[in-house]
C-alpha cells in the first residue's frame, strides 16, 4: 500500500519536470505534453517502474525492474528512459514504433507479450510520434541496468515468439467504425490500443493468447485471470457485467476508484492510480460509452434485489435466524463494514449486494481479497481510501469458502459457491507470490 503511494509521488515529480525543461522548444513541447498524457493512458510507468524497497532510494520512473509473474516464470520490465546504454536512448522512431507494435526490439530481440504489444499495435501514427517525443525529451535518462529475464527452456527461446506472433498477435491498425459516432470510436480506440484493457479482462487461450482484440470476437473483455486476480466481465451482462452501471458510474469508477457503491480492488487499483485517474472526462465517458455498447455475455451470476429469498436473507440476518453456513461468520467478521444488508457505505465500504465483481464467474479475486485484504486506490479526486483487513490468519479455508458462498448467495446475489479447494489453491499461490 505504501508502495503504490510512494510510486505515485515519484511519478508526479517526473511529470512536473516536463513543464520546466528549457531546451525543448514550443512545438516539441506540445508534442511532449501530449505524449506524457498518452503514456498515462497506456500506463507505461506502471509496468516500467520498480517497486520501492525499504531502505533503498526511490526507484526512478521508467527505469524498469518491475517483476511480472507469468505462468512461465518472472519477466522483468526494461529500462525505457532515454539512457543510450541501459535504456532506449539509441532508438530511432522506427525502432520505437516496431517495439511497441510488433514486440521486436532493435537487434531483432523478440519481447515477451507481458509487454502488451498485441494491443499497442493499434496505436495510431500521431500518438506514436507523441509518445516517442515524450520518451526522448520528457523523461530523465537513468543509467541503470534492469534485471535480465531468465525463463526456463523452451520459453527462454525468444526467437520462437515469432511463431506465436504470427499465430496470435494481430497486426491490424485500429479502424474506426463509420456506423458509430466519434465518442464510441474514441472509446474503442482507447480501450483496444493504449488502455490494453483486454490484457487482463479478456480470457486467454492455451498459448496464453488473448482470445480476441476487438468486439468482433465473442470472448473479448468477458473476463480473464492474471497473476491470481480475476478481471471481471466488462460486457453488458446484467449480473456479473456492467449492465446495471451507467456510463457516469463507470467514468467515476475509473477516475476515483469509486462509483455506484463499488470500490476498485486487486490489480485494478494500480490501473486507476497510475493511469485512468489522469484521463480527462471526455475520454473516460468515451471509454464508458464503448464498454456499454458491448453485447452482454452472460457468464457469472445473477442479481435480483426483489426476489423473495433476498428479502428473507436481510430479515434473517437481522434476527440472527439465517442458518446458512457462513451467515454467522459474515455477521461477526464482515457486517461491521459491509453491513447486514450487504449495502456497505457509500465511498467507504463497497456494497456486496448486487456488486458485479462479487457475482463473477470465477471467485479468485474475492478469495484473494479476503485472504490478503487491500485498499482502493488513492487518487487526486477520490475519497480517502479505507482498508479491508486480511483474514488469512483469522479464517480457515473452509470458513473463507463459507463466508464467500454466503456473500454470493445473499440479498438477491445468485452466483456459484466457493469451495474449500478454491481457497486452498489461492492460499498456496499467494503465499508463494509474496515470499520470493
Ligand atoms: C503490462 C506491462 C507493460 C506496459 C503497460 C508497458 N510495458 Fe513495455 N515492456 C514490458 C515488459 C515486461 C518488457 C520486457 C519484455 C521482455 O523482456 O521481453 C517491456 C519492454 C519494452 C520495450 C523494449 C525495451 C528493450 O529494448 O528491452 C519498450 C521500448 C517498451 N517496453 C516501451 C513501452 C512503452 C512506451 C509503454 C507505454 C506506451 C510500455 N512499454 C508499456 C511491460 C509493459
Ligand atoms: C492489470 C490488470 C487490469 C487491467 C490492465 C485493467 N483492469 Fe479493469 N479490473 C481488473 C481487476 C482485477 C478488476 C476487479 C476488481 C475491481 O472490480 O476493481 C477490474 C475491474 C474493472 C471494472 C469494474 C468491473 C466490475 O464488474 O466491478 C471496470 C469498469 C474496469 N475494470 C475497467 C477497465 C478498463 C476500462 C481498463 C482499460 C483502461 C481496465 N479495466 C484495465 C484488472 C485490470
Ligand atoms: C474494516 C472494514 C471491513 C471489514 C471488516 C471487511 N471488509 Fe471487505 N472491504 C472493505 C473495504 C474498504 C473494501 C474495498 C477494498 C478495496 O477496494 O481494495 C472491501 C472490499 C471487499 C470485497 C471486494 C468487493 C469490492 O467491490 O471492492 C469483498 C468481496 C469483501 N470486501 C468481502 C469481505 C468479507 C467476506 C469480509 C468478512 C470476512 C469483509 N469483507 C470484511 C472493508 C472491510
Amino acid at each position: 500500500m505504501i508502495v503504490t503511494t510512494l510510486r505515485r509521488r515519484v511519478l508526479c515529480l517526473a511529470f512536473a519536470s516536463i513543464a520546466t525543461m528549457p531546451f525543448v522548444h514550443a512545438q516539441t513541447s506540445d508534442l511532449v505534453t501530449r505524449g506524457a498524457y498518452l503514456a498515462k493512458a497506456a500506463d507505461c510507468a506502471g509496468c516500467h517502474t520498480a517497486p520501492p524497497a525499504p531502505g533503498k532510494p526511490q526507484p526512478h520512473p521508467f527505469a524498469g525492474g518491475l517483476p511480472m509473474g507469468s505462468p512461465f516464470g518472472t519477466i522483468w520490465s526494461s529500462n525505457i528512459t532515454p539512457d543510450p546504454q541501459h535504456g532506449i536512448g539509441r532508438y530511432s522512431y522506427e525502432d520505437f514504433a516496431r517495439a511497441l507494435r510488433e514486440g521486436v526490439a532493435p537487434g531483432g530481440k523478440h519481447l515477451y507479450p507481458a509487454m502488451p504489444y498485441p494491443s499497442f499495435s493499434k496505436i495510431d501514427d500521431d500518438d506514436m510520434r507523441a509518445l516517442y517525443a515524450y520518451f526522448m525529451h520528457g523523461v530523465e535518462p537513468v543509467a541503470q541496468a534492469a534485471p535480465e529475464t531468465h525463463l526456463p527452456f523452451p520459453f527462454s527461446q525468444r526467437w520462437a515468439l515469432a511463431f506465436w506472433n504470427f499465430a496470435f498477435a494481430p497486426s491490424k491498425p485500429f479502424t474506426p467504425d463509420p456506423k458509430r459516432d466519434a465518442q464510441w470510436n474514441r472509446g474503442a480506440y482507447l480501450v483496444q490500443s493504449l488502455g490494453h484493457c483486454g490484457a487482463c479482462h479478456t480470457p486467454r487461450g492455451p498459448a496464453y493468447n488473448e482470445r480476441g482484440f476487438t468486439e468482433s470476437s465473442r470472448a473479448y473483455l468477458t473476463g480473464g485471470t492474471n497473476d491470481h486476480w480475476y478481471a471481471p466481465n466488462l460486457t453488458g451482462a446484467q449480473g456479473a457485467g456492467l449492465g446495471r452501471l451507467s456510463p457516469g458510474d463507470i467514468a467515476a469508477f475509473l477516475k476515483t476508484g469509486h462509483g455506484a457503491g463499488l470500490a476498485t480492488f486487486g490489480s485494478m487499483v494500480q490501473v486507476v492510480e497510475d493511469s485512468t485517474q489522469y484521463l480527462d472526462d471526455q475520454d473516460l465517458l468515451a471509454i464508458a460509452s464503448y464498454l456499454k455498447s458491448l453485447p452482454a455475455s452472460e457468464n457469472g451470476g445473477a442479481y435480483d434485489a426483489h426476489s423473495r429469498l433476498a428479502q428473507q436473507s436481510v430479515a434473517a440476518l437481522h434476527t440472527g435466524d439465517d442458518e446458512r453456513p457462513g451467515a454467522g461468520l459474515y455477521q461477526s467478521a464482515c457486517a461491521r463494514c459491509h453491513k447486514s444488508n450487504g449495502e456497505g457505505e457509500e465511498l467507504k465500504f463497497p456494497r456486496l449486494a448486487g456488486n458485479p465483481a462479487v457475482l463473477s464467474e470465477k471467485p479468485d479475486s474475492l478469495v484473494r481479497m479476503v485472504l490478503q485484504g487491500g485498499r482502493p486506490p488513492s487518487t487526486e479526486h477520490g475519497p480517502q481510501p479505507k482498508k479491508m483487513p486480511p483474514f488469512a490468519d483469522k479464517l480457515t479455508d473452509t470458513e473463507v469458502a463459507r463466508v464467500l458462498t454466503f456473500v454470493r448467495s445473499a440479498w438477491g446475489n445468485d452466483a456459484s459457491p466457493v469451495t474449500t479447494r478454491d481457497v486452498k489453491i489461492m492460499r498456496d499461490a499467494v503465499s508463494k507470490n509474496t515470499s520470493p
